[in-house]
C-alpha cells in the first residue's frame, strides 16, 4: 500500500501534486454562493498515472475538463469528517513530471463549512451582506475541489467578482469594474502555500493604513479603533525578522471580522484575519497579532506536513509569539504568558482526561477523526514546553536562537513531520556545538513528550514574578470564603493591575472550590467586574460566576454568548452553562436560538459540547 502522506486528505497526494490553482469566481450574496471554476496546474509525480483524485465537501460540481476536454469523474460517498473524494479519469500519462491543466466548473452549496455569510443585520454597519471563509484544517475543500492537504504546497491566482470590497491572503493585483455594479478583484500568491491558508472575505470593507506594510481592513465603523488597537504591528514584524528571516509575504495586512469569527486569529497569509473581541481599548489582547505574525515564519514558510504534526505550527508559533513579547516587554513577561499558556493547557488535559489520545503532541488521525475535534491548547502550549525545555537544556537563548533562525532556513517553503524536525535540531547542534551539547539534547527523552498522553514530562518552573500578586489576591479570597467580614478587600486591591493580571486573579479562583454567592457579589461591587466589556477578562468572571451556579450572571453569559462567536469563549461557557446548576436547558434553547449566528464550526463543536445532535 502507497505510504500515507496525509491521513485527513483523500486527494491521491503520492501520484500528483497541484503546482498552482486559478480561482475564477463570482461572488453571489443572495444566493450565499461562490461559484464559477478552478484550474489547477498539476504534475505526476510517477509513471502511469490515469486519475487525479480531489477532496471536495459539499460541493455542486458541473464539469472536468483538460484542454477543453470534458472528462470523465465520480464523486465518492461522503465520509463523515474528511468530505468526497472526487476521482477524475484522465488518458494514462507515462511518465513522471509531466504536467497538465484540469479545470473543475463548480459552485459551493448552503452545507459549506468554510464559509459564513452574514445578513446586514449580523454586521456593523448593518446595510450590507458580508462573507468570510476559514478554511485551516480541511475546510478549503468545502470551497473548492483541490489536494486539501498541507504537504501539498502552491501558488494561487484569482479573478473574483463581486458587489462589494473583496480581499483575499494574496496581494491584490488590478481591479476592473465590469460597468454592472460588480468589478473584479485580481489576486496573486507567489509564494508557495498549503490549501489551508487561501482566504477570502467581501463586504462593506475599508482600509487603512497603519505601517509601512500594512495596513487594517474593516467595516469604517470600527476602523480608528482598529487602527489604534494595532498600532505595535510594525514592531512585532520587524522583531520577527531579526529573530528569524527577512518578512517573505510582501504586506501584513489585518482583517477585523464581524463577532461570529470562530478564532482568536488566522494566520492568513498577506492579510491576518482576527476577531473583533480583541478590541479591548487597552492593547491588552496584541498577543493574538503577535502570535499571527509569527506564522509568518512558523506555519507558512515551515509548514506541518499533515495535521498529526500540528504542533510544529503552533508550538513553534507560540514559542516565536513570547521571544517577541520577550525582546519588546521584557523576559517576564514571556514568563507570565507561558503561566497562562500552562494553565490553559492543564484545561485541555482535564477536558480531555489525562490519558486521552487527544492530548498526545504528535496524535494519531489516521482512523479519520477530524482535526477540529481535536482542536485544543495541547499543541500550542505542550509544543512550547518542549521547545522551552529544549532551549534550557542545551544551553539558553545563545545556543537556540541563532537554531530557531537555522530551522526557518533549512525548512522555509517545505512540508514537514515532526522526524524531519528531530533529525535537524540533532544534526545542528552536532555540527554547530559538538558531542556535548548533543548529548545533552540526547538526555531529553522525546518519545515521551511527543507520544504520551497528559502533561509534558517535565514541570517548567516559570518565574511567577508578575504572577504572585494575583496569586496572592486570589488566595486571600479563597481563604476568606466563609468569613462574614470582607473588609479587607477594596478596589486598590486590583487597581495597578493590568488587564492580564486580572485575569490570572481570575484564573487562579477556577482552581479554587466554586465561591459562595454572597462572596461573589462582593467582589463584584468592589472591582466592579460584570461592566467589564474586555472579552478576557468577561470571559474568566463569568466562568466563575457560572461555575458557581450564581444565577444572576446567567443573562449577561448569554448576551456575550450570543453577540460573539470566539469559540475560545464560547464553548467553555456553554459547557459550564450546561453544567451549572438551572443551565443545561438555558444553554441548550439559547444555542437553538441563535445558531444561525455561529460559523458553522463553531455551531458543530458547540452543538456536539451541549449534547445537542446536530
Ligand atoms: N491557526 C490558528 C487558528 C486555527 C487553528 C484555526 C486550527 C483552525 C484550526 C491561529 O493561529 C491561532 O492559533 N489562533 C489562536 C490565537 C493564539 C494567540 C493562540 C486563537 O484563535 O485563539
Ligand atoms: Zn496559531
Amino acid at each position: 500500500m502507497a505510504r500515507v502522506i496525509d491521513p485527513s486528505s483523500l486527494a491521491n497526494l503520492d501520484e500528483v501534486r497541484t503546482n498552482h490553482i486559478h480561482m475564477n469566481w463570482t461572488i453571489s450574496f443572495d444566493q450565499k454562493k461562490i461559484g464559477g471554476n478552478v484550474v489547477l496546474d498539476i504534475v505526476t509525480l510517477v509513471d502511469n498515472v490515469d486519475k487525479v483524485v480531489l477532496d471536495t465537501s459539499y460541493l455542486d460540481l458541473q464539469a472536468v475538463s483538460l484542454n477543453g476536454e470534458p472528462l470523465q469523474y465520480t464523486v465518492a460517498e461522503r465520509h463523515l469528517s474528511l468530505g468526497s473524494a472526487l476521482t477524475v479519469s484522465i488518458p494514462t500519462i507515462a511518465k513522471a513530471g509531466t504536467e497538465f491543466q484540469l479545470k473543475v466548473e463548480y459552485s459551493t452549496t448552503d452545507k459549506c463549512t468554510g464559509v459564513q455569510y452574514l445578513e446586514p443585520e449580523q454586521t456593523v454597519g448593518k446595510k450590507h451582506p458580508y462573507l468570510f471563509s476559514q478554511c485551516q484544517a480541511i475546510h478549503a475543500r468545502s470551497m473548492l475541489p483541490c489536494m486539501d492537504s498541507p504537504s501539498n504546497k502552491l501558488t494561487y491566482s484569482a479573478a473574483v467578482k463581486s458587489a462589494l470590497p473583496v480581499v483575499m491572503s494574496a496581494l491584490l493585483s488590478s481591479v476592473d469594474d465590469n460597468g454592472d455594479n460588480t468589478k473584479t478583484y485580481n489576486f496573486k500568491q507567489a509564494t508557495t502555500i498549503p490549501s489551508y491558508l487561501i482566504a477570502v472575505a467581501a463586504g462593506n470593507l475599508v482600509g487603512r493604513e497603519i505601517g509601512p506594510r500594512s495596513t487594517v481592513w474593516c467595516e469604517p465603523e470600527v476602523v480608528d479603533q482598529a487602527a489604534w488597537e494595532f498600532d505595535d504591528t510594525e514592531r512585532f514584524i520587524a522583531t520577527g525578522e531579526s529573530l528569524l528571516t527577512p518578512y517573505e509575504w510582501g504586506r501584513y495586512d489585518l482583517l477585523v471580522l464581524p463577532p461570529s469569527f470562530p478564532y482568536g486569529g488566522m494566520e492568513n497569509p498577506c492579510l491576518t484575519f482576527v476577531t473583533p473581541t480583541l478590541l479591548a481599548g487597552d492593547k491588552s489582547a496584541v498577543d493574538v497579532v503577535a502570535h499571527e505574525i509569527a506564522h509568518s515564519w512558523m506555519g507558512n514558510l515551515v509548514t506541518t506536513s499533515n495535521w498529526e504534526h500540528f504542533w510544529l505550527n503552533e508550538g513553534w508559533t507560540v514559542f516565536i509569539e513570547r521571544k517577541i513579547a520577550a525582546r519588546l516587554h521584557g523576559e517576564a513577561e514571556r514568563q507570565f504568558s507561558s503561566i497562562i499558556g500552562w494553565k490553559a493547557l492543564k484545561e485541555s488535559v482535564e477536558l480531555f482526561g489525562e490519558d486521552s489520545p487527544a492530548t498526545v503532541l504528535k496524535p494519531d488521525l489516521s482512523s479519520g477523526i477530524d482535526p477540529d475535534d481535536y482542536f485544543s491548547s495541547i499543541p500550542y502550549e505542550k509544543g512550547f514546553n518542549l521547545l522551552y525545555h529544549i532551549e534550557k537544556v542545551v544551553g539558553g537563548p545563545t545556543v537556540f536562537e541563532p537554531y530557531m533562525k537555522a530551522h526557518v532556513e533549512r525548512f522555509a517553503s517545505k512540508s514537514i513531520t515532526t522526524e524531519d524536525w528531530l533529525a535537524h535540531i540533532h544534526e545542528y547542534m552536532e555540527v554547530n556545538h559538538g558531542q556535548e551539547t548533543l548529548q545533552k539534547l540526547k538526555s531529553i527523552d522525546f518519545d515521551l513528550w511527543i507520544n504520551s498522553p497528559g502533561m509534558p514530562p517535565v514541570d517548567p518552573n516559570f518565574d511567577t514574578s508578575l504572577a504572585d500578586a494575583c496569586y496572592n489576591l486570589a488566595t486571600r479570597w479563597d481563604q476568606a470564603r466563609d468569613s462574614d467580614d470582607l473588609s479587607a478587600f477594596s478596589p486598590k486591591d486590583v487597581e495597578s493591575f493590568t488587564s492580564t493580571q486580572k485575569i490570572v486573579f481570575l484564573e487562579r479562583l477556577t482552581d479554587c472550590e466554586p465561591l459562595p454567592h454572597r462572596v461573589l457579589a462582593k467582589m463584584d461591587e468592589l472591582y466592579e467586574m460584570s461592566p467589564i466589556r474586555n472579552a478576557d477578562i468577561r470571559f474568566r468572571w463569568e466562568q466563575i460566576c457560572v461555575m458557581a451556579s450564581y444565577e444572576k450572571i446567567y443573562p449577561s453569559v448569554v448576551e456575550f454568548i450570543t453577540k460573539q462567536g470566539r469559540m475560545k469563549f464560547v464553548r467553555p461557557l456553554y459547557r459550564y452553562l450546561y453544567n451549572a446548576k438551572n443551565g443545561a436547558t438555558l444553554a441548550q434553547e439559547t444555542f437553538l436560538k441563535h445558531k444561525n449566528f455561529y460559523h458553522p464550526i463553531a455551531a458543530q463543536l458547540i452543538a456536539k459540547d451541549i449534547n445537542l445532535k446536530q
